[in-house]
């Protein structure tokens, strides 16, 4: 054999060396160490399922397992580092397993490194997506702890000043869009956490292998049936995945770019923790966190972008190019994690001057709807009450004056039907905002943390499942 190294090596008088070597194998090595122990695990059960279906003897099994629990310790230890000259992850095991045993050449019966590739990925993301999930739990305690701050909050159309509504009012659509990204990841969670054994390399196997044991050893909720479609439709969750993390940065962007417009208004004053100085203008404190969280954002959609690209225009069945998807869905996923931390950390620290934002209000005549609406609730046709106040609010203007300091005999003359005082000023008090303080309760919060702790307790209880297997199996 040219490179006895190559466990496909048969057929080859020679195999690939230097740039073509490193070309297939150098980044995707560091990439496929993050796949390592889900590897070991996903090769633990198929070996189970072999012997179980009685493909392998109880003495073969045994010491492959015992083989595969010795690498599941040194990984655990880092002490496994990955040999690019072997490709990838795949081989690097089976290699070492059949350096402790010579039995481990049998553990690839009735599987392809294709169906593994899309194992390894389904029981990393389904790591990874948990890990994201509880981030965007503590970030939405986060703003469920903001909107406990009674005080009222500027609202914008057009960048322009609308309506006065509360901090709570704010904090609420934050939560809603959190949640919403959440409940994204788990539609998309259930369509990984699918077993992708038993596809084979394209065409499944005529081994009578039993999918759904593996899949109940490795938590799976059930059986990806159509070998074709496994093989097929790699790239296609980890593109899911990237959408809704870039939609869920979108969110957390927007936030970041409030918190940078509203620093600009000295309305949300931000932790010195969280904002830098200017090496030239001494008076300068900037929003640097939320600027690159802001940036980050561009970033996903670039991930975005190839990890489409990527299945565009491709053919049915395996294909090399799809060895880039992981670069794209690990590299969103360190993304979004870096940033989603950041985020709760500028909003547990940041603070809000409630008479810069009077002030705003104010300034932007903020009121003019409530007073348009008093005058139709008095029964002025509401067109004629929007024209009305548009005129007044004109005549303020010029004036530079705000709204509050209107009389309610300047009103009812103008339109005709009888204003108090105390009824202008409800109106025309920002403070009395009618959107009212409304605080994030537990309630919000708890099906969330129920839905990951579900998730996690099923992997948890076919871990155990598998330890208990694979010590049947090894005495
Ligand atoms: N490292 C490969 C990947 O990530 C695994 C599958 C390789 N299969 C193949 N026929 N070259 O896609």
């Amino acid at each position: 054999m040219a490179n006895s190294k190559m466990l496909w090596g048969g057929r080859f008088s020679a195999t690939p060396k230097g740039a073509i070597r490193s070309f297939l194998s150098s980044e995707n090595i560091s990439l496929d160490t993050r796949f390592l122990p889900y590897d070991i695990e996903g090769s633990m059960a198929h070996v189970c399922m072999l012997c179980k279906q009685g493909i392998l003897k109880k003495q073969e099994a045994a010491p492959i397992l015992r083989a595969l629990l010795q690498l599941q310790a040194r990984a655990g230890k880092n002490e496994l580092a990955l040999d690019a000259e072997l490709e990838d992850v795949h081989m690097n095991v089976e290699a070492e397993a059949t350096k402790l045993t010579p039995e481990a050449k049998k553990m690839h019966t009735a599987r392809s490194r294709n169906d593994q590739v899309s194992l390894d990925t389904r029981l990393y993301l389904r790591h990874e997506m948990n890990k994201t999930s509880r981030q965007l739990v503590l970030l939405v305690k986060e703003l469920a702890f903001l909107s406990k701050r009674k005080t009222i909050f500027p609202s914008y159309t057009h960048m322009q000043i609308a309506q006065p509504i509360t901090l709570s009012f704010y904090c609420r659509a934050y939560a809603d869009a959190f949640a919403r990204d959440f409940s994204r990841i788990s539609e998309c969670y259930c369509r990984i956490n699918l077993n992708p054994l038993g596809a084979g390399a394209v065409a499944g196997t005529t081994w009578n292998i039993d999918r759904e044991h593996t899949a109940s050893l490795l938590g799976f909720s059930g059986v990806q049936q159509s070998p074709l479609d496994v093989v097929t439709s790699r790239g296609e969750m980890e593109a899911e995945l990237i959408f809704a993390l870039t939609m869920l940065l979108t969110h957390a962007g927007r936030v970041a770019e409030d918190i940078c417009l509203l620093s600009s208004k000295r309305i949300a004053i931000l932790s010195d923790s969280t904002s830098t100085g200017s090496s030239m203008m001494p008076q300068k404190k900037n929003p640097d966190p939320m600027e690159l969280l802001r940036g980050k954002t561009a970033r996903m959609h670039g991930l975005l972008m190839h990890s489409l690209s990527l299945m565009k225009g491709l053919p049915s069945g395996y294909n090399m190019d799809s060895q880039e998807s992981k670069y794209a869905v690990m590299h969103a996923l360190d993304t979004a994690q870096e940033c989603i931390p950041v985020l709760c950390e500028v909003l547990a620290t940041i603070d809000f001057d409630a008479d810069a934002i009077k002030e705003e209000l104010e300034k932007g005549y903020a009121c003019a709807t409530e007073l348009a609406d008093l005058l139709a609730r008095k029964g002025v046709p509401f067109r004629s009450a929007h024209e009305i106040t548009g005129k007044l609010v004109k005549g303020r203007i010029a004036k530079k004056k705000y709204l509050s300091a209107l009389a309610a005999s300047e009103v009812s003359q103008l339109a005709g039907v009888k204003i108090t005082e105390p009824e202008l000023q409800a109106a025309l008090n920002v403070d009395k905002t009618s959107r009212m303080h409304s605080p994030i309760s537990s309630d919000f919060i708890a099906p969330l943390q129920k839905a990951i702790a579900e998730r996690e307790e099923r992997i948890l209880a076919a871990k155990k499942l598998l330890e208990k297997e694979v010590k049947q199996i090894t005495g």
